[in-house]
């Protein structure tokens, strides 16, 4: 195995171990989660869903919709056709369960990983909605991939962590930088879970992981070449739980193919 089919396993794994208890967060969070998307609900920052314009029809592909699967049921909720995938096995199945209970029932869901897409077909897809780029290396394989799924009038949306503000954390009241911004090498860290997670007491499963660092211009770089033009652009504002405030928490880009 070689070292990006090793470090894609440590991922896959960790995240099969929590995908389980990550569900018992989301209705932690969230009781009515299942009502919520029955009666019609969504659950999508409203800024994503201004720059895509309506999804009525379209056939919108979710890269990692995790077993909650909250984007996936929303843009079917406004109308798109879905395929949600995931690299997990476990988080498949709960989203699979998850769908069946809400009787959402026209979501096409698949185990793959995000960069390769291998059970989608070619010119396929009318939106590939691409999130999480932290957990994969190789962002010119997927753009390439997602290049390969869409139509010819097809638009990517990548929605994403700010790389710059990923470069800070806060340490006894003070803004740090903690990594810096050019070094690509891969992360070895424990999963612990997610900011959902440490709301709700954290997660006591301690999972080795590995995370990736992209700056904006390896992310632009990428989808430029891969065929895509940039349409509209996007930086949230600082998210209220952050502690690095004042920087946005995430950032959002919609691609044309070119
Ligand atoms: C933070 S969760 C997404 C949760 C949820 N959709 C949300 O935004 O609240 C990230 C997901 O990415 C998945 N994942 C990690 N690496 C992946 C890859 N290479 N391809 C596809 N999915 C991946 C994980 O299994 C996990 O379900």
């Amino acid at each position: 195995m070689n070292r990006d089919q090793s470090n894609l396993e440590l991922v896959r794994n960790a995240w099969d171990a929590y995908h389980a208890d990550y569900m018992a967060f989301h209705l932690k969070e969230w009781p009515n989660f299942f009502d919520h998307f029955r009666s019609g609900g969504t659950m999508l920052d409203s800024y994503l869903v201004e720059m895509l314009g309506s999804v009525r029809g379209l056939r919108l592909l979710d890269t990692c919709c995790a077993c909650d699967a909250k984007q996936a049921f929303s843009w079917a909720n406004l109308g798109a056709k879905v395929v949600a995938c995931d690299i997990s096995p476990k988080a498949i199945e709960i989203a699979r369960e998850n769908a069946a209970r809400i009787g959402i029932d026209n979501i096409e869901f698949h185990v793959a990983a995000a960069q390769t897409l291998s059970p989608i077909g070619d010119s396929s897809v009318d939106v590939v909605f691409a999130t999480y780029l932290v957990w994969y290396e190789g962002l010119a394989l997927a753009c390439r991939n997602w290049r390969r799924i869409l139509t010819n009038h097809g638009k990517l949306l990548i929605h994403t962590e700010h790389p710059v503000t990923t470069c800070f954390t806060e340490e006894n009241g003070v803004v740090v930088v903690d990594h810096t911004y050019h070094d690509r090498a891969p992360i070895h860290c424990e999963f612990t879970g997610t900011p959902l997670t440490d709301r709700h007491g954290g997660w006591d499963g301690n999972e080795d992981c590995v995370e990736y660092h992209h700056t904006l211009a390896d992310i632009m770089t990428s989808a430029i070449d891969a065929g895509f033009r940039l349409d509209k652009f996007y930086e949230s504002e600082p998210d209220d739980s952050d502690p690095n405030s004042g920087l946005p928490s995430d950032v959002a880009m919609l691609w044309v193919c070119s």
